[in-house]
């Protein structure tokens, strides 16, 4: 199936500026997905994630390794729906609007650079669709880190 959001990510990135200046684009492409109350990035260093840009609320700066979902995606590797955020344990709530949550890894050499991150104020909001179109999108933005 054509992935639009992959489309509109590769026309408005480019492989020679700065990461925060792509990924701060890309934000905004994600925030133009229905029924979502924040998007963004976490970027990995030294084995902590720190806020990137994003599109939303203020949120929390600092996710350690393997704590609430975002955390969690970083020690496994692999993308993460949470159809209720009230039912995770351990999940960091930002925002008292989000309700349920997908975080998806941006992998390169084997190696978590970041981890994309949308909420939603539904219970339920993401399905196996949206994960895959992401997926499509952190491989081809791991090629830009
Ligand atoms: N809920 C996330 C924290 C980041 S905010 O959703 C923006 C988590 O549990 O890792």
């Amino acid at each position: 199936m054509k992935n639009l959001l992959l489309e509109q990510v590769k026309s408005l990135t480019k492989k020679d500026i700065p990461l925060v200046s792509n990924l701060s684009n890309v934000s905004a492409i994600l925030n133009t997905l229905e029924k979502i109350n924040w998007c963004g990035f976490y970027i990995v260093k030294d084995d902590t994630l720190y806020l990137g840009p994003f599109q939303g609320e203020a949120a929390c700066t600092t996710i350690p390794y393997g704590k609430g979902v975002c955390g969690t995606c970083l020690k496994m590797k692999q993308s993460i729906i949470v159809n209720d955020v009230s039912k995770f344990e351990g999940h960091i709530a930002c925002s008292s609007l989000s309700k349920s949550e997908i975080v998806v890894p941006i992998i390169k050499d084997n190696i978590v650079m970041a981890v994309i991150d949308i909420d939603s104020p539904l219970i339920n909001r993401f399905t196996k669709e949206n994960q895959l179109a992401l997926e499509e999108v952190a491989e081809y933005l791991s090629t830009l880190f």
